[in-house]
């Protein structure tokens, strides 16, 4: 059995794993309204991770005897007046989002839980690949998105990219 507190975050994590998705869906929508159908896609492919980390979560909890319970997905709550602000608002977010997970390692540190440190070591490595892309979207929108061909390159090279599933069924 997990400890109930880690138990409480990772539940609570969950939540905020869809949060994540719904945030991400939300600057798709702004992108498809502005016409930038690449970064839509983009963000449509990130919400589609989203969710599947809220996925690997609710298995672990499950297959370590916790019974998931689900709470309110907050209202997306953001405007934006400038293509770049989804960009920056998704950096912070990630920000925010690895301090939660960092949150639950100390503690499964703490707890010498190493089955759930062993577990979030993925979610660590994938917080840190996360992050470097969301800075990365940001130079470049810096360096070509304020010109209308530059813009148009970068709309191309976000709709290239493909969404891989990440491993949400049972354990083996
Ligand atoms: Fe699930 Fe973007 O972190």
């Amino acid at each position: 059995m997990l400890n109930d507190k880690i138990a409480a975050l990772l539940n609570d994590q969950v939540n905020k794993e869809l949060y994540s998705a719904y945030l991400y869906l939300d600057f798709a929508n702004y992108y498809a309204d502005e016409g930038l159908d690449g970064f839509a896609h983009w963000y449509e492919v990130q919400a589609q991770e989203e969710r599947d980390h809220a996925m690997m979560m609710r298995r672990y909890l499950i297959d370590n005897g916790v019974r998931v319970t689900f709470g309110e997905i907050a209202k997306p709550d953001k405007t934006f007046k400038e293509h770049i602000d989804p960009l920056n608002a998704g950096y912070e977010h990630e920000q925010y989002v690895t301090s939660l997970i960092n949150n639950i390692y100390s503690l499964a540190f703490a707890q010498k839980d190493f089955k759930t440190m062993q577990f979030l070591d993925w979610f660590i490595k994938e917080q840190g690949e996360e992050e470097k892309n969301a800075e990365d979207q940001i130079k470049k929108m810096k360096m070509f998105g304020y010109d209308a061909k530059g813009l148009y390159a970068l709309n191309q090279e976000l709709a290239a990219r493909v969404y891989t599933p990440s491993a949400t069924g049972p354990a083996m």
